[in-house]
């Protein structure tokens, strides 16, 4: 079948379409159909099944015969180990581990955070939740306390499952006094938690508060799945938003079950007993995806990587583990490429290993540009594939879907909609656009099973940042065009948030951060072209009158405070001290022709602006930290 059989397919019986994908689930009770409407333009997937994830991902296979298969490979050049897990361990480690968790009190309905960086033991803790019906948060390594105690306040666990530290290069990231500091921050109280002590350093427990990973399971009994309802919550994964407050997008079991199975044939062209490898966290929503989720309800083998693309030890790290671990789908960032082609422009590396298992390579969580898709073509002599979806949508909605069709590429472009997506790009009154012409992409309602039903606790805000502004339509948030052969390219965020090194961050969410600094009368941040990043935020202050302060002391110590509250993840590491900011006569700032000048591209006069001059202080400001350049 080719991919326009299988799209129309889709598009001319829908329901037939899933019902047909959710064959391939193991149901305690299968659903009587797959669409439920609740009005209101709000839909939900499988409502009257009852399943468990953990059973179809692990579970499930040991019963048929292939518990001895490889589940996890843990490769971790930081800290030069690797580690193998079959099913069958997998699935004794997971029992165990939710039978030690039950034992304290964690039911269905129970959320749990998890803070831990890439070991196994952080999808066990997924996966044990997801055995009892406990709705996990997983938490990014790279944020700080504040960004923690956020999500604890929102998601109100019963425990918080974490590491006594991870590990970047060169640094230790101490979680233990990140995850006290954030309990303290926080007003919710988690009633216990469960502290996985890596060797590299052994955290100080609470008593009574904390329990150690492996002492708290001795003599438990091991949990069996917890059937739940199709639409009880598997998991919540904050995401950045317009303000500092992130968006805690919401995912049903049983079509996250449905919808991930169906993509790894279809979309990354593996069959179960194949080796999978997404490069990314599982504080991501890739990681809950590629890492853990879809790979192990397929029946394939996933890999766990503790390392960067480069220095861990060197710009060949992804084809080591590629030929080592046979790799037959490979899913990474654009900037990670970036970062190898900027050390070894060449392919030096490449040459080193057998990459003869790989049969193609993913991109995305950012836009993939021409010139690193040609380098990868170039090295790696197999199909480089750019794909587009985002946190709330789980999986790729806009893509070219190997496992059924190789598509022609279009450079800059991810190619064609998948089933589940009719999608337009329209203008702001929400009149359609013709092809080539650029504006908010959407896609029609509903969305398919596995996409977001709302947002947790913010039922209000999920209709109005995604269903609000063109009824009938989910709002992606990005714009772009389409061309007359139907492909779409993605082009900018309508919105505040920028995307760096693969990592969505909000703008609006650092602008608070730098309004807090007691000398900062006004602030606005923007996000720059970055050659390695794609993007890096820069900040713009106005200091109060009065403020006799030295400028780069101010920017030092905000530079200092946004690590502090948000992590080093936002990589905030560049700010400029100005008198006033460029505004509409409304006074509304403008930071698309801040970010136009940064850039150097082509940009007009606002015919609404206040005070022209301001815009040659701000580039003068830009010039002084390297943009801006004429
Ligand atoms: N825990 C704690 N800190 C973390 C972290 C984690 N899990 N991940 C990143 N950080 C820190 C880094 O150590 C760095 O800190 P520093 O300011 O002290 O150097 C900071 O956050 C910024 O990290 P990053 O943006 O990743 O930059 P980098 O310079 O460390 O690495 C790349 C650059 C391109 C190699 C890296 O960004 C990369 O591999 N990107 C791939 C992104 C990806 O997989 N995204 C997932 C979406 S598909
Ligand atoms: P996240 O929710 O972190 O996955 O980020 C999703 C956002 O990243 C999207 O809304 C896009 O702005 C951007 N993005 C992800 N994949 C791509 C891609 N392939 N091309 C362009 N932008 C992308």
């Amino acid at each position: 079948m080719s991919y326009q059989d299988v799209y129309n397919g889709w598009k001319n019986d829908p329901e037939a379409f899933w019902m047909q994908a959710a064959d391939a689930i193991d149901w305690d009770t299968p659903p009587s159909k797959a669409l439920f409407d609740k009005g209101d333009h709000m839909y939900e997937w499988f409502s009257d099944a009852k399943v468990n994830t953990c059973w179809n991902a692990v579970d499930r296979h040991v019963e048929a015969g292939r518990g001895e298969q490889t589940a996890i490979i843990h490769d971790s050049p930081i800290t030069h180990s690797k580690r193998e897990i079959s099913y069958v361990e997998l699935r004794n480690r997971v029992a165990s581990l939710a039978g030690a968790l039950r034992a304290k009190g964690v039911e269905k309905g129970d959320r749990v955070i998890i803070y831990m960086p890439m070991i196994p033991e952080a999808l066990e803790a997924m996966l044990a939740c997801a055995r009892l019906g406990a709705i996990h948060s997983v938490v990014f390594g790279g944020f700080a306390a504040n960004e923690l105690a956020v999500r604890i306040d929102d998601a109100k666990p019963k425990a918080i499952i974490a590491a006594s530290c991870g590990l970047e290069p060169g640094r230790v990231v101490h979680y233990k006094p990140l995850l006290d500091g954030a309990i303290e921050l926080a007003t919710h109280k988690p009633d216990f938690c469960v502290i996985f002590q890596r060797e590299q350093e052994v955290a100080q427990l609470i008593e009574g508060r904390d329990f150690n990973w492996h002492g708290f399971q001795y003599g438990v009994e091991p949990a069996e799945c917890v059937p739940v309802e199709g639409n009880h919550p598997a998991y919540i994964l904050y995401t950045s938003g317009t303000t500092g407050q992130p968006k805690g997008v919401v995912r049903h079991t049983a079509g996250h079950l449905v919808a991930l199975n169906w993509t790894m044939k279809n979309v990354f062209n593996v069959d179960p007993g194949d080796v999978f490898w997404a490069a990314s966290d599982v504080g991501w929503v890739v990681g809950h995806s590629y890492i853990t989720y879809a790979p192990l309800i397929h029946g394939n083998t996933t890999i766990v990587f503790e390392g960067k693309p480069v220095g861990t030890p060197d710009a060949g790290t992804f084809w080591r583990v590629i030929s080592e671990h046979k790799v037959k789908t490979f899913f990474t960032a654009p900037t990670a490429f970036r970062a190898v082609k900027r050390e070894d422009p060449k392919g030096e590396f490449v040459k080193k290993y057998d990459l003869s298992c790989m049969e193609q390579v993913f991109l995305a969580g950012e836009r993939a540009d021409p010139d690193t898709i040609i380098w990868a073509q170039d090295q790696l002599q197999k199909p480089i594939i750019d794909h587009w979806w985002q946190t709330e949508l789980g999986y790729p909605a806009i893509c070219n879907p190997v496992g059924i069709e190789l598509l022609p590429v279009k450079l800059g472009s991810p190619s064609l909609p998948m089933p589940g997506y009719d999608m337009k790009v329209l203008d702001e009154g929400g009149n359609e656009l013709p092809a080539g012409e650029l504006g908010a992409i959407v896609s029609k309602l509903p969305l398919p099973p596995g996409t977001l039903p709302t947002l947790w606790n913010a039922e209000d805000r999920f209709k109005k940042s995604y269903l609000t502004n063109f009824p009938g339509y989910y709002e992606t948030g990005d714009a772009g065009m389409i061309d007359e052969d139907g492909y779409v390219y993605i082009m900018a965020r309508t919105d505040d948030v920028i995307n760096v090194a693969g990592h969505r961050l909000s703008t609006g969410g650092m602008e608070e951060v730098l309004a807090g600094h007691p000398d900062v009368a006004e602030c606005a941040v923007i996000g720059v072209a970055d050659q390695l990043k794609g993007q890096m935020p820069v900040g713009f202050l106005c200091l109060n009158a009065g403020a006799d302060r030295d400028n780069a002391e101010v920017v030092k110590e905000v530079v200092k405070l946004v690590r502090e509250k948000i992590g080093p993840v936002a990589a905030f590491k560049l700010a400029v001290v100005v008198d006033r900011l460029p505004k509409t006569r409304s006074g509304k700032i403008l930071r698309g022709t801040m970010v136009s000048i940064a850039d150097g591209t082509e940009w007009k006069m606002p015919a609404t602006i206040d005070d022209p001059v301001i815009l040659d202080e701000i580039t003068v400001a830009l010039q002084s930290i390297g943009y801006a350049k004429s």
